[in-house]
């Protein structure tokens, strides 16, 4: 999956060089929407990504399906509750009425799995008929939740990437490819 010429790219104090191609990213992205195609078969699932990072892998596997489907996109506001020390995440964004839906779940990264277990927590109390997910990177060394993921694309060490819409401090997600961290950092 490795590019066969590594490019090296400097993004803010950090340099990066290339990990998974494009056209890795293309195939296994197909080969994802097939499962998926076969997976809901006469179904009408509904696509929810989570922004930002997601939009270019839910560009791409969309493309790739063929049911009758729609797509929406949601965030998560994150702030600090003032009453307590956790950090409350709340969705927003999310228009459709999703009661009885066979919900995918389209996310770019899942890395301890905060953010995605948040994100089902959430979508759970609206009362889906089902909800699955598909995450074109894993990070296994981390995610520690007992969260099943359906459809994973590539699975990748604990080395912070980017690329293909991750960014790294608002910076990279225009890259084409995706990129891994050269020297491994604490993040
Ligand atoms: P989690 O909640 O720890 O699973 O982290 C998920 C979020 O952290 C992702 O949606 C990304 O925004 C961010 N993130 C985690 N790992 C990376 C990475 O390697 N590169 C860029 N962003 C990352
Ligand atoms: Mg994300």
């Amino acid at each position: 999956m490795t590019p066969e010429i590594s490019h090296i790219i400097k993004i803010h104090d950090q340099e990066f060089e290339t990990y998974i191609s494009y056209n890795s990213i293309q195939e296994r992205t197909s080969e994802i929407a097939d499962r998926i195609n076969a997976d809901y078969a006469g179904k009408k699932p509904l696509f929810i990504g989570v922004l930002n990072g997601v939009f270019m892998f839910a560009a791409d596997l969309l493309k790739g399906i063929t049911l009758t489907t729609e797509i929406s996109f949601i965030k998560l506001s994150s702030y600090r509750d003032t009453a307590s020390t956790g950090n409350i995440q709340q969705l927003i964004g999310l228009k459709e009425d999703i009661t009885d839906l066979d919900i995918i779940i389209l996310e770019d990264i899942i890395d301890t799995g905060e953010t995605i277990s948040n994100v089902v927590k959430n979508l759970k109390q609206l009362g889906p008929r089902s909800v699955e997910i598909a995450t074109l990177l894993l990070k296994p060394e981390i995610f520690k939740k007992n969260i099943p993921l359906k459809y994973v694309g590539f699975k990748i060490p604990h080395k912070f990437v980017i690329g293909y819409g991750l960014d790294y401090n608002g910076l990279g997600r225009n890259l084409k490819d995706i990129y891994q961290i050269k020297q491994p950092q604490e993040y």
